[in-house]
């Protein structure tokens, strides 16, 4: 009898979960096959059959749960859970047709910090996604329009030698709002860069044939006048506007922009050369580092009707983590030094390899470069270097010429870059591929028996030194690693 209870009791804990059983419909009424349904904020989906029906079988159905049913290509859909529904009939609204370019944007910033009343679409996406706010303002993409060190390129090219270029050439990935319109002369949202509207109305990427990037490489869907349609990662938000688009999870996302060519020139290059990288097979995206959520967070929004509890681990960052944030690019890195006697030559070996990169390191434009420098010194004195390589004119006065290597994709003649929008066609490439590493060796003539001190440091820049100089901008560098070593007598 009690061996009976036992397992009466174990039944009713174990006790399986509801079924729960419909129909998704599109907007005509017809099933629709191939779509996305959960319960909301859970982990697990099902799939509608070809005759549009969905089981969710044992369910564990909390208070006040919903049903959702996403398929791209048209908004998310969703019902309340009720008892005593034997059949759930879900329909999904259509996408507004077309792309209209008279639609404005909508801004990231909210005038005040008073909770909005309404949610019709034209409320700054800021007064809300407070979180994502944060995170996005502390990012490159939301100074992509006003960056001063863009701005000072767009417009001294001739000061470097190059023509004048155009606005379109830079506007459809620095000021994607207004690609047209001068980026010293914008006016209002448009000066937000790449920003939280314009990246929410990607509807797909676009096949690229490298020809064209930025806004012109992803299918946008502006919603005609009085509607609002949002893209997304998710395919559970159900408030009759959010559409789930898969392309958000991927990296031809953020290839539009992230990956262009002048001519036969790879001048943006992140994208192919994760593609190159063991990432894609092991599902990591760009996504994956660059969006990665801080593990805490439990909401996507800070207000607004609709807002449920979510597992941190699905949610992302805005930061768009760069070399900028702290640990990012040390994280990335390992390096380490080596030194020692060998009769009269002192000989340094320095390190370095590509951990944690998704592409070659380091990633970005091609006047992005690391450096590393390497002194020795006896008695105050600096040893003579023997052999190993030494670093290019262009490392800046200071640095050209010493003992050391250059990290970098140079285009034009290797010891005198040309503009990346110049004609330019040829390239050195010697940075260090994902998951590769470089070791340099250098050899020092030793003068006495003294102490000898070593240091070898990695710096990163955003732009060479003279450029920086002509159009008075800041090479804003970083340290990535400092090695020191003294070698007793
Ligand atoms: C460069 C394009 C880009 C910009 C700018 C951008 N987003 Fe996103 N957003 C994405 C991508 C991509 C994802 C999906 C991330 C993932 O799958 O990890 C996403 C996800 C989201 C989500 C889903 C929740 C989450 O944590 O993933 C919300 C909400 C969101 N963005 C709101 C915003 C707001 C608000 C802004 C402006 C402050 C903004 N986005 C700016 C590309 C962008
Ligand atoms: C009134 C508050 C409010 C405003 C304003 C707002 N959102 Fe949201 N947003 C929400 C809520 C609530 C959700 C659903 C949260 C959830 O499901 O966890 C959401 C969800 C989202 C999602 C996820 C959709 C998906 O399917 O992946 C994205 C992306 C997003 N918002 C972007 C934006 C953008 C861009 C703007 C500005 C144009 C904006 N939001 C303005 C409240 C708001
Ligand atoms: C609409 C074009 C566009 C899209 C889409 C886009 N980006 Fe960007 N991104 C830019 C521009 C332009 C910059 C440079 C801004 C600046 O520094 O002036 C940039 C800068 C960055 C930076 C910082 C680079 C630095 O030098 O510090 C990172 C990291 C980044 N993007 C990651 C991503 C990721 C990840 C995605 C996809 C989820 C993405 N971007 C999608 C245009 C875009
Ligand atoms: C495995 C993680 C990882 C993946 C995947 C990854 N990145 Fe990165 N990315 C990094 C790290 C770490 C850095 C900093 C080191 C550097 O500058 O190379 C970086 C740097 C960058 C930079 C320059 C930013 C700066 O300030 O140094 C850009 C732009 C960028 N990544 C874009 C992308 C794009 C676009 C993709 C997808 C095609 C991508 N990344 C995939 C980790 C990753
Ligand atoms: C295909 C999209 C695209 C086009 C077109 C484009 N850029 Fe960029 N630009 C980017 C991305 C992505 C980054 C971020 C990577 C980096 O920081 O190096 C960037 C970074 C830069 C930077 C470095 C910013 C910094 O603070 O380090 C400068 C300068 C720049 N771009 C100038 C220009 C100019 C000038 C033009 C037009 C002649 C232009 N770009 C055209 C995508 C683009």
């Amino acid at each position: 009898m009690r061996r009976l209870a036992l397992l009466l009791f174990a039944f009713l804990v174990a006790a399986p979960g509801e079924t729960l059983t419909g129909i998704v419909v599109d907007a005509q009424g017809q099933p629709v096959e191939g779509a996305r349904v959960r319960l909301r904020a859970t982990a697990a989906f099902v799939l509608t059959g070809a005759d549009g029906r969905f089981i969710l079988a044992d369910a564990t159905v909390a208070p006040d749960a919903e049903i959702t049913a996403a398929l791209p290509g048209h908004i998310i859909g969703g019902t309340v859970v009720r008892s005593g529904i034997a059949e759930y009939r879900i329909q999904l609204p259509a996408i507004p047709a077309g792309d209209d370019p008279t639609y404005p944007w909508v801004t990231a910033f909210p005038e005040d910090d008073q909770a909005p009343r309404t949610d019709f679409g034209r409320e700054p996406c800021g007064a809300c996604h407070r979180r994502a706010l944060a995170e996005w303002r502390e990012s490159a993409h939301s100074r992509s329009a006003t960056n001063p060190r863009f701005l000072s390129f767009f417009e001294g090219g001739q000061r470097l030698g190059a023509g004048k270029v155009t606005v379109e050439a830079c506007g459809t990935c620095h000021v994607p709002m207004d690609p047209t319109g001068d980026p010293q002369k914008f006016t209002g949202v448009a000066g937000e860069g790449v920003g939280c509207d314009i990246c929410h109305k990607i509807a797909e990427a676009k096949a690229g044939d490298g020809s064209a990037t930025g806004i012109r490489a992803v299918a946008l869907r502006r919603p005609p006048f009085g509607r609002q349609t949002i893209f997304g990662p998710f395919d559970d938000v159900p408030r009759g506007r959010d559409a789930f688009a898969p392309v958000f999870a991927e990296s031809r996302y953020c290839a539009a922009c992230h990956q262009a060519r002048s001519g036969a020139v790879a001048i943006y290059s992140e994208f192919e050369e994760w593609q190159a990288s063991r990432y894609p097979a092991a599902g990591t995206t760009c996504q994956s580092c660059h969006m990665r959520g801080d593990g805490k967070a439990t909401t996507m929004t800070e207000l607004g009707p609709g807002r449920i509890v979510r597992d941190p681990a699905t949610l992302s960052s805005h930061r768009f983590h760069d070399s900028r944030s702290p640990d990012f690019l040390a994280n990335a890195v390992e390096t380490s030094m080596t030194a020692h006697r060998d009769g009269g030559v002192l000989i340094v070996s320095v390190d370095i390899a590509n951990r944690g990169g998704g592409h070659h390191l380091p990633a970005g434009s091609p006047m992005r470069h690391m450096l590393l420098s390497i002194e020795a010194e006896s008695g105050g004195t600096p040893l003579t270097p023997i052999d190993g390589s030494t670093l290019p004119s262009w490392a800046g006065s200071g640095l050209a010429g010493k003992p050391g290597r250059a990290y970098a994709k140079i285009l034009g003649d290797a010891s005198r870059p040309s503009l990346p929008w110049a004609e330019a066609n040829t390239v050195t490439d010697t940075r260090i591929p994902a998951g590769d590493g470089d070791r340099s060796t250098h050899r020092f003539r030793l003068h006495g028996s003294g102490p000898v001190r070593i240091e070898a440091r990695f710096v990163v820049r955003r732009t060479f030194p003279d450029w920086a100089e002509t159009l008075g901008i800041d090479t804003a560098e970083i340290v990535v690693a400092t090695h020191r070593a003294t070698l007793g007598p």
